[in-house]
């Protein structure tokens, strides 16, 4: 008969143990609305890769977002309704990671506007996150995304913020997932994120290690 130790099942888990035995769930966002884009392609492909008791999920509500104005964003004013969906999925992720192209040297205007309607809000500061690039000739849009996660108090996550060179090739997230040249980059990333998550200091009820 199996026998357990009880006081090995009372104390708390150790970094590797919780690893193995908890869930994470990472918000992908990406700063494409086209319908074959490669960055959201990269995301599916995350997911595709990721291991079992990671979720990633991907936000669909890029497109739908309002404009950003501060008067919606006042204490008392009532948020439009995808703004508020916005801040709960990114306040009940453990990470999140954005995948974005460039357009003029900057970063696309849905997204950016994504990231305004979050500055003023507890949900992004302080939580982990990861910033692909599809594209080696892009530069400027990621600098810029780097300085506006930086000056929202994100914990920026240098290994999960990589340039994965797709430069144009128009794969799907599968074709990706089945590249090792891609796939093994992207299970480091997710690999990064969780560190990030686990050193990130939250409490024990929350992780829910007792
Ligand atoms: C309007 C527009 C402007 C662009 N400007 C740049 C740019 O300044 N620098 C760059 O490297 N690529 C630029 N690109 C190329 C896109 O960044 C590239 O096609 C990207 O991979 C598309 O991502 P997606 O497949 O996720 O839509 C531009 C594309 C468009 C449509």
């Amino acid at each position: 008969m199996e026998t357990f130790n009880v006081s090995s099942l009372a104390r708390p888990l150790s970094r590797t143990e919780q690893y193995v035995t908890r869930s994470y769930t990472i918000l992908a966002i990406s700063g494409s609305l086209r319908a074959r884009s490669s960055n959201t392609e990269i995301l599916r492909a995350v997911a595709a890769v990721a291991p079992p008791n990671v979720t990633v999920t991907l936000y669909d509500g890029l497109a739908e977002l309002p404009h950003f104005n501060p008067d919606l964003d006042q204490p008392g004013a009532i948020a439009p309704e995808t703004v508020t969906r916005l801040r709960a999925l990114v306040g009940a992720a453990d990470a999140v990671l954005i995948s974005s192209p460039e357009y003029a040297h900057g970063v696309p205007g849905s997204l950016k506007n994504a990231l305004d309607w979050l500055v003023s809000g507890s949900e992004i500061p302080y939580k982990p996150v990861g910033l692909l690039n599809v594209s080696s000739r892009s530069k400027h849009a990621h600098a810029s995304l780097d300085e506006t996660l930086r000056t929202m108090s994100t914990v920026l996550v240098p290994d999960a913020s990589i340039t994965v060179p797709l430069d144009g090739r128009r794969l799907s997230a599968d074709a990706i997932a089945a590249a090792s040249e891609f796939a093994d980059p992207l299970r480091a990333v997710v690999r990064a994120l969780i560190r990030a998550v686990d050193i990130s200091g939250r409490p024990a009820w929350e992780v829910g290690v007792s």
